[in-house]
């Protein structure tokens, strides 16, 4: 045993947990969850908006009245009826499928592991969209991916940027696995594909020969209109789908899905039978009893009216406070803006200094594999009440204002020395997601 005093084991790690590690700018975190800091960093969901009584209720008669099941092991594929119901629900995104062909799985995030996991040997590139969601490049730094950054312009994966990343991949001969995308309501971009966009994008992959992973935890998440159709609405053999409860329920009961092709599924199923079993058959049946006496239909518009508020006190207050050169994309769904700052602002460098005035983001570094984004950052509205949201913009515009000062009077090196508060470590992906 050799290591460090810290960590004498850290010498037998396999290679894969190198990518395991948490930043600087996460530990930051830590401070963020101060109550009179206004977190517009992490992702979650608003959960006191569900009926926590009936919820109790509903939780009561699954261990009541199907205790035997609901407490003991269950199919590794997940339970047939909540399958059932999971194509109901994917179905107002267009997706049709058989039930056999449905994984529930621990989370959306739980399906993103166990694709990366069939289909990626270290060294094999996956295409994400630039920037991408911070958990799943977590995913495939853990299997040791080569990511490769695809542009986006207004409407989210640009296809030219897609088409010169997957010719590029051919001509020097590395093996893509599949082209990672979140078509609605992006985190953390906030930008939706139109139908077109969707078409075109399912082409280049099909002329390519590479599966698309969909990522659709926000679908239902739409402020106008019907929902946007998935990619997987429009091609079920080149398209895995990945759906989650999270958003539309409640993401601590931890459950999601994923609908592939029939040979994919079955490898899915064995390699989340070798992960853990099945999954939890408790948060199963509630999810399932919940779909079948609750009118989560309405739930679903009462979550889209708090998080439409939210990101218009978001837009308003933006609007209102930030200094001209700051700009922002406008999400017509889902959780997140994201913003770029006026050259040559460093969202990262500028991070300790809005703790201290008492707001938090997520530096755009931390959606990217390769150090970009260091001029962006990204805020997600969907947690704090709208009045706290402006007093958040608010003191955010000060803290970029100041920034700004001091590089008018000192010039852009001065920037990188505000002070850092004290940290302590915490779960890389704790509450960032
Ligand atoms: C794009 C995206 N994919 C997957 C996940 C993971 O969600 P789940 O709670 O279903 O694991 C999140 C969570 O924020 C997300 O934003």
């Amino acid at each position: 045993m050799a290591g460090n005093r810290l960590d004498p084991w850290v010498d037998s790690y396999a290679e894969r947990a190198q990518g395991l590690t948490a930043s600087a700018i996460r530990a930051l975190f830590a401070v963020a969850s101060r109550p009179e800091v206004v977190s517009l960093a992490g992702g979650m969901p608003y959960v006191s908006a569900l009926d926590s009584d009936r919820f109790a209720q509903i939780a009561a008669k699954v261990v009541r009245d199907q205790g035997t099941v609901a407490l003991q092991y269950g199919s590794g594929q997940g339970d047939p009826t909540l399958r059932e119901q999971i194509l109901e629900i994917s179905g107002l995104v267009g997706v049709r499928s058989h039930p056999d062909d449905v994984v529930v799985t621990a989370g959306s995030q739980m399906g993103l592991d166990l694709v990366t996991k069939v289909f990626c040997d270290p060294g094999d590139t996956v295409l994400v969209e630039s920037p991408s969601y911070v958990g799943a490049l977590g995913v495939f730094r853990s299997y040791q991916c080569n990511v490769v950054h695809v542009a986006m312009d207004h409407e989210g994966l640009d296809p030219q940027a897609l088409r010169e990343a997957l010719g590029q991949a051919k001509s020097s001969g590395s093996r893509v696995k599949f082209i990672y995308t979140i078509p609605s309501f992006h985190n953390p971009a906030g930008l939706t594909q139109g139908l077109q966009r969707r078409k075109e994008i399912l082409a280049i992959a099909q002329e390519f020969n590479v599966p698309i992973l969909e990522d659709d935890p926000y679908g239902l998440l739409g402020f106008e209109g019907e929902p946007p159709k998935a990619i997987r609405s429009l091609d079920d053999q080149g398209v895995i789908y990945l759906g989650s409860f999270s958003k539309i329920i409640a993401s601590g009961l931890r459950v999601g899905w994923v609908i592939a092709p029939h040979g994919v599924r079955e490898k899915l199923v064995l390699a989340a039978e070798a992960a853990t079993l099945c999954p939890s058959n408790f948060s199963q049946l509630t999810v399932s009893r919940y779909l079948s006496e609750e009118n989560w239909q309405q739930q679903i518009k009462v979550f889209q009216e708090l998080y439409r508020e939210r990101r218009d006190a978001l837009l308003q207050a933006m609007q209102a406070y930030m200094p001209t050169g700051t700009t922002w994309t406008v999400p017509q769904g889902g959780f997140y803006s994201w913003v770029t700052l006026p050259a040559p602002l460093n969202a990262t460098n500028m991070l300790p200094r809005a703790i201290s005035s008492l707001v938090a983001y997520v530096p755009g570094t931390g959606f990217y594999a390769d150090g970009q984004g260091s001029t962006n950052l990204r805020l997600s509205y969907c947690y704090p009440q709208p009045d706290r949201i402006a007093e958040g913009v608010r003191r955010l515009a000060g803290v970029i204002d100041a920034e700004l000062d001091l590089i008018n009077t000192f010039g852009a090196a001065q920037t990188d020395q505000t002070a850092t508060p004290p940290v302590r470590s915490i779960n890389p992906l704790s509450n960032l997601n």
